[in-house]
């Protein structure tokens, strides 16, 4: 029986939440391994709407244990706020099923400001980030200055480790222009917050080593996506962590076969936001129905997404790369009604043909989409639960698909409605 790990196979947003509530159902662990809050997860459950950033979409369901693995950076604050706001909603998350790595490392307000401070200020490129602190926090952790759930069980150790951090941040703000953050008052909020956080605390990788075991199924949730990922993406229009299956592995504390099945999402179109290259996009009339059909604003930042055609060159690199198994295409009802849809083959490059996405910024930048063109449908697939339901064009158009990207469609979603998937083949079971 394969664990399985979901992962974004376009630049996020691609409905993983919704696919991994939905594959919830057969598991009994879900485990976040990388990326933090700038994720915004959307599940829709008989008409209930649930926004998730830092928990893992797990903990709609009862009876399912949720981790926070030590990959994710974690902003207590942020958490804390999540769990009070689900609470609203009628979710209890206790340490009953909800862990949180020991030795995760954390978002601090710090890291916040100054993700915000070079979003206002860069004269250059523009990321467009969410503004969260992911990358400063990353920037710590690989600069082994970051304070870590761990250290807030310690008082000693964290005094330490904020004098230690801020005479990093300091030096920097100092050079920046900024008012210098003061160390005893991090460390009173931090201790403040640490009561929060800490029952929640665990050796997080035991407790999936234990769930492997027992041969409880495990479910690996990704956020972003592959062309945000820091080696294989749009750098450096990427967020700060590996997106791909791989980091499921270091992330969480499993060997490199905890993950069995891996499962890319994409939806039946492209999306973006922030900024960066993005070879299919459409600032017609068909980007703008895409945007207003597909709903494209962010789960968190409410920022309207870029749309644009579907791009197979893109996926199927995100298969090759990231080890992908099979994908689940969301959003299929989104096409419904258009007269025409196309799909990306290749690129052109001044007078040269590309099958692949060159590393080049500026090639990114400049490579010219071929696309192949394919009938559209009338009819509606919204809300369709078998794929019998599906008009052939629609059905011509996912068989297309698959082969351009190499990679079999396992799982189809119709609607942001939980039960409107249609199963072709169970990861668990592949
Ligand atoms: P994630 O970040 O990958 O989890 O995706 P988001 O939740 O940020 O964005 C996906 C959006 O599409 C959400 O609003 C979902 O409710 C919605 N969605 C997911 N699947 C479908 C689908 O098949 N059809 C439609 N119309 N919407 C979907
Ligand atoms: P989910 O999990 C879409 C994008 C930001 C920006 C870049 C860097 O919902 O798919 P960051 O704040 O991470 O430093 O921003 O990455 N980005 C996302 N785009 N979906 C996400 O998450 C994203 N998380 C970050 O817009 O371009
Ligand atoms: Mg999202």
């Amino acid at each position: 029986m394969a664990n399985v790990a979901v992962v974004g196979a376009q630049w996020g947003d691609e409905g993983k939440g919704k696919i991994v509530d939905w594959l919830c159902e057969r598991a009994d662990m879900v485990v976040r391994f990388q990326g933090g809050h700038n994720a915004g997860h959307t599940l829709v459950i008989d008409g209930k709407i649930y926004k998730l950033a830092l928990l893992p979409s797990g903990v709609v369901r009862p009876g399912k244990m949720a981790i926070i693995g030590n990959g994710v950076v974690v902003d207590p604050w942020a958490l804390v706020g999540e769990i009070e706001r689900v609470a609203q909603q009628g979710l209890k998350i206790t340490p009953e099923n909800l862990r949180v790595a020991d030795n995760a490392s954390l978002i601090l307000p710090l890291h916040r400001d100054l993700d915000a401070y070079r979003e206002d200020t860069n004269k250059g490129i523009k990321i467009g980030t969410t503004r969260r602190g992911i990358g400063p926090a990353y920037e710590d952790k690989v600069g082994r200055r970051a304070i870590r759930v761990c250290d807030l069980a310690d008082a000693g150790v964290l005094e330490q480790k904020v004098e230690g951090l801020l005479a990093h941040h300091n030096a920097l703000r100092r050079g920046l222009g900024r008012d210098e953050i003061d160390g005893g008052q991090l460390l009173a909020e931090l201790k403040a917050i640490a009561p929060r956080i800490l029952p929640f605390m665990d050796q997080s990788w035991k407790l999936i080593d234990e769930a492997r075991k027992s041969g409880q199924r495990i479910l690996f949730e990704g956020a972003q996506a592959f062309l945000l990922d820091i080696d294989h993406g749009t750098y450096p229009y990427v967020t700060s962590s590996n997106t791909v299956a791989a980091q499921a592995a270091t992330g969480s504390g499993t060997g490199m076969r905890g993950v069995g099945y891996v499962l890319g999402i994409a939806k039946a179109y492209t999306t973006r936001v922030g900024g960066g290259p993005f070879p299919t996009e459409l600032e017609d009339e068909v980007g703008r129905g895409l945007l207003a059909r597909g709903n494209e604003y962010g789960t968190n930042t409410g920022r309207p997404r870029r749309c644009g055609w579907f791009d197979a060159v893109l996926v199927r690199q995100a298969i090759t790369i990231g080890g992908i198994d099979g994908i689940a295409l969301t959003k299929l009802d989104v096409l419904d009604g258009m007269k025409e849809v196309r799909i990306c083959t290749g690129y052109r490059l001044g007078t040269t043909s590309l099958d692949r996405f060159p590393a080049g910024m500026a090639e990114q930048g400049r490579v010219e989409p071929v696309y192949e063109t394919l009938p559209g449908w009338t009819q509606s697939t919204r809300g369709a639960r078998s794929f019998a339901e599906l008009p052939a064009e629609a059905i011509k158009y996912v068989r297309r698909v698959e082969e351009l990207i190499g990679a079999p469609v396992a799982l189809l979603s119709t609607s942001p409605e939980r039960e409107d998937t249609i199963l072709m083949r169970d990861p668990f079971r592949d």
